[in-house]
């Protein structure tokens, strides 16, 4: 009998150091101590044996019982350390690897057009005033010298916001900025602001589109004039889009303006010569201006005896057409990518690394 034990513990322990993962072991113990397991029938067999050795076998049973669980526990947690590991080792993460770039956004063409003449006011001493796009209709049109009923709202037909809204509307003109600052300004004193924005209009071509950007220019003060005006536009028009680029001044109408003047610079696209976009006529509109109309000046508590002023607003979007070479407005507001993404050059944080 002893030397059975001591062949089945030799034979169990070679085994069990045999095994290479839990679930072997786990057979190997459903082997020796399962229902029908060899020591478990050893065990039973205890029955058979003759009373006087009954205690010695159960002792060498036991021996075979206490052997397997000391070399099943140790050989179980190595087994398991040995996973836990494996599993460590495929789950590292190298934080050595390179990084994923982060693309980031560049500034949209009407931005940059924006801050450029934003930047170019500044330094000729104007300040920026930033008006709400949603308006009264008195301060778009009444106080502009357009009451209800006249005409010359036709040629801004707009979007009203109806019901609670009745009486807003979305602005057509940046104009509402002049009627703003100049009721804002307690003391009735000089002004110099550009109002830039966005406005909007009943409109859908090539170079109109239903919502434009616009920049209001408003000088009052108690001797300007014309003159005056006509000088600040042409530095400002040959300043962006370079000396090169004609000018043109036209008699025009505008109900809060008198006079009134159209301003036109040559087309970008034929330099003058007559395309599709200028129309034939080789000049694109891109400012209306005047004098500030003593309507005006008096609906907004400026004296007009003592007060004089010039006006103009300008579309952004043709300067941004003629400086990057846009052909279509609408593309600008499309929101395409393939579009966007040409517009990066300069910015000094493109894409962190
Ligand atoms: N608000 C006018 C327009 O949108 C432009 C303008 C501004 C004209 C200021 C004169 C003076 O057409």
């Amino acid at each position: 009998m002893k030397e059975k034990v001591e062949l089945l513990k030799n034979e169990l322990i070679e085994k069990i150091n045999n095994v290479k993962s839990i679930k072997d072991l786990n057979d190997l113990k459903a082997e020796y101590m399962g229902k029908t397991g060899i020591i478990t029938e050893l065990q039973s067999g205890i029955k058979d044996v003759p009373n006087e050795e009954k205690k010695e076998y159960g002792m060498n049973v036991n021996i075979l019982k206490v052997a397997f669980n000391e070399n099943y526990e140790s050989k179980f947690k190595l087994l398991e350390e040995e996973e836990v590991n494996k599993k460590i080792e495929s789950e590292r993460i190298d934080v050595t690897l390179p990084s994923k770039k982060i693309r980031q956004g560049s500034k949209h063409p009407m931005t940059r057009i924006q801050e450029e003449l934003e930047d170019l006011f500044v330094s000729m001493g104007y300040d920026v005033y930033d008006g709400p796009e949603i308006e009264t209709d008195e301060n778009c049109f009444q106080k502009l010298n357009l009451p209800l009923g006249h005409p010359a709202r036709d040629a801004q037909d707009t979007f009203y916001l109806e019901n609670e809204y009745e009486a807003f509307l979305l602005r057509s003109q940046t104009s509402t900025g002049q009627v703003r600052v100049m009721e804002a300004n307690k003391e009735k004193g000089p002004i110099r602001i550009v109002c830039p924005g966005k406005v909007y209009r009943r409109d859908d071509d090539a170079t109109h589109s239903h919502q434009f950007m616009q920049m209001e220019g408003l000088v009052i003060e108690e001797n300007v004039s014309l003159a005056d005006l006509k000088s600040t536009l042409e530095i400002f028009c040959k300043k962006l889009l370079g000396e090169k680029t004609e000018v043109r001044f036209r008699p025009s109408f505008f109900p809060f303006t008198e006079p009134s003047v159209e301003v036109d610079v040559t087309c970008f696209k034929c330099g003058g010569k007559g395309c599709p976009l200028c129309k034939q006529t080789g000049w694109i509109e891109v400012l209306g201006a005047g004098m500030v109309h003593p309507n005006v000046l008096a609906m907004c508590g400026y004296d007009p005896e003592k007060y004089q002023g010039f006006a103009f607003g300008v579309g952004l979007d043709r300067f941004a057409m003629f400086r990057y070479g846009i052909t279509d407005i609408r593309t600008i507001y499309g929101n395409d990518l393939r579009f966007l993404n040409q517009f990066t050059k300069g910015d000094e944080l493109d894409e962190i690394k």
